[in-house]
């Protein structure tokens, strides 16, 4: 069965049935526009050890900026219940606005680590996170579960709810999935819709930018620096607006003084406008 509910006391009585009977409940938070990157994410929690899988599709206006796209976002509900179906999932939770913040503006959170919270995408999109980590704690709190799946794309994201549930000790798995892209290597995203022709056959450019410094920075590691910025400089001449092309620690995002190469101990992160619309993408090294 196929629960669809955009209310708590209903979905209240999902939850407190499955906790009686002691199923394992797998949770992938989303705000819709449902693409493969989501699907997979999906695919993935349900081959771990999980009775039920909840979706939840939540255009968060707390995690938009006055001037960003909240109005504009892409909402396709019919569409994506299609595909929550066919992928069958046990209950999608799509509340309104008023059900997720009754009182205007009551509550933030954030946590205690200002290069998460405020650096790379936190310092361009200022107040983010902390409607992220809000919404997130409330979809924790009302859907409790026991493991939760997020996207490598925004690892800034999946870090800072990671520190969140080990500094709360909230009894939840995180998982973290890996970037599913398009044939050519864009990232996918719900926000590649608003590129016209001619930026979209541009965007790919981010993703193999990623990969050409990576093995550059790899050939000549003392000369990160200087990789990047060259990289920056090509990147603006096609038109790109850079807010951000670094590399960094991967477990916490710090910034790189001395790089001594150990697998996985690195990431490159990108985030970009081309016209109006903002990308990200990121590669481990
Ligand atoms: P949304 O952008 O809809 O993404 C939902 C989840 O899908 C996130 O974990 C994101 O990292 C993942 N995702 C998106 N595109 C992906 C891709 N190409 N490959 C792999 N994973 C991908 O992220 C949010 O929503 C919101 O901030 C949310 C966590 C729901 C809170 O409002």
């Amino acid at each position: 069965m196929f629960i669809i509910s955009d209310n708590f006391n209903e979905l209240r009585k999902y939850i407190s049935l499955w906790k009686q009977k002691k199923y394992r409940v797998g949770f992938i938070p989303t705000m819709g526009n449902l693409h493969s990157g989501h699907l997979r994410l999906i695919e993935q929690i349900k081959k771990r050890d999980v009775d039920k899988t909840i979706v939840s599709i939540f255009v968060n206006p707390r995690q938009f900026g006055p001037n960003e796209d909240y109005t504009n976002y892409p909402r396709t509900l019919e569409d994506d219940i299609k595909k929550l179906r066919d992928l069958d999932v046990d209950l999608l939770f799509c509340p309104d606005k008023d059900l997720m913040y009754p009182i205007q503006n009551a509550g933030e959170l954030k946590i205690d680590n200002k290069i998460l919270m405020n650096d790379l995408c936190g310092s361009n999109r200022v107040g983010h996170f902390n409607g992220v980590l809000l919404v997130v704690n409330k979809l924790f709190n009302l859907l409790q579960p026991n493991i939760v799946i997020f996207g490598q794309k925004d690892y800034q994201q999946y870090l800072i709810i990671k520190n969140m549930v080990e500094n709360l000790f909230m009894p939840i798995e995180l998982i973290l999935s890996p970037i599913i892209r398009e044939i050519d290597g864009l990232a996918m995203s719900s926000r590649n819709k608003y590129l016209n022709k001619n930026e979209r056959e541009k965007a790919p450019k981010l993703n193999k930018s990623l990969i050409t410094i990576k093995d550059k920075i790899l050939q000549h590691p003392d000369k990160f620096h200087s990789i990047l910025e060259n990289q920056i400089s090509e990147l603006e001449k096609d038109g790109f607006f850079i807010d951000y092309f670094e590399l960094r620690h991967k477990n916490n995002l710090s910034i790189v003084e001395n790089f001594n190469y150990e697998n996985k101990k690195y990431i490159l992160l990108i985030a970009a406008k081309i016209g109006n619309t903002r990308l990200i993408d990121n590669i481990i090294l």
